[in-house]
């Protein structure tokens, strides 16, 4: 099974708000898309390509190895990885799409949605059970009801698909569609989304404190990157 990753990067950062775009945030002194690509290799992908911010090309080529492709990125998450998929290769069986800023993702982690989809999967999410109480609120922020959570789960990435089945319901998109997953996009094309376990250590960076968080959690994942 020939497995291609794509690794969205091309984002800003606006809510981190670094000088640099957020991918190329250090994190233990390499920047966070190093770490992303690292674990995906590690786990089992053949091979990378990442979505940059345009202007910021040379500095990823620099940042990451040279067998990595970089395709431009688009003004949306779904649209860098449209322009991805659109260079991810026929070569490819699978799929995965992961996010730059999900650095400390154990390869383990990659690992079991591989497997899921050397089991017949088409599509698959990792995920974790939400554990704080979770509430519905009306307009005027005041609680309307608690949400069950036992059947509730948080998604994480990578996610993986077979990669016919993700091109289809690509192209089944609208070009303007803004989509926070990729999972969402298959769903939309009514393909089943299997589950596997996630990882807390895939958390993704989106504020300052998830970076200080991630600083402290670097050991724990770099002697599974880098034995
Ligand atoms: N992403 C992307 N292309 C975009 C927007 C986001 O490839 N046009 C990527 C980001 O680089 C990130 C991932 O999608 O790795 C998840 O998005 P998010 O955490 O929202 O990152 P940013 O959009 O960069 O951050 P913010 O929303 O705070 O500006
Ligand atoms: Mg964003």
């Amino acid at each position: 099974m020939h497995a291609v990753a794509i690794v969205a990067a091309a984002g800003s950062g606006s809510r981190l708000g670094a000088a640099v775009p957020k991918a190329l945030v250090p994190l233990g002194g390499r920047p966070l898309v190093a770490w992303a690509v690292d674990a995906l290799l590690a786990g089992g992908v053949a091979e990378v390509v990442v979505t940059v911010p345009p202007a910021e090309r040379a500095a990823f080529a620099a940042a990451l190895p040279a067998e990595v492709r970089l395709v431009d990125g688009g003004a949306s998450r779904t649209a860098s990885v449209r322009a991805g998929l659109a260079v991810a290769g026929v070569r490819a069986d699978v799929v995965l799409v992961h996010d730059a800023a999900r650095p400390l993702t154990p390869p383990a982690a990659v690992a079991r949605v591989l497997a899921a989809l050397a089991d017949g999967a088409r599509a698959v999410v990792p995920v974790l059970p939400v554990v704080d109480t979770t509430v519905l609120v009306d307009d005027d922020g005041v609680v309307a009801e608690a949400v069950p959570r036992a059947a509730l789960r948080r998604v994480q990435t990578p996610q993986g698909f077979d990669r016919a089945t993700l091109v289809a319901a690509y192209a089944d998109l609208d070009d303007a569609a803004e989509l926070t997953d990729d999972a969402a996009v298959v769903r939309a094309a009514g393909v089943p989304v299997r589950t596997v376990p996630g990882d807390e250590r895939s958390a993704k960076i989106t504020v300052p404190h998830d970076l200080a968080l991630a600083e402290l959690g670097v050991g724990l994942t770099a002697s599974e990157v880098h034995p």
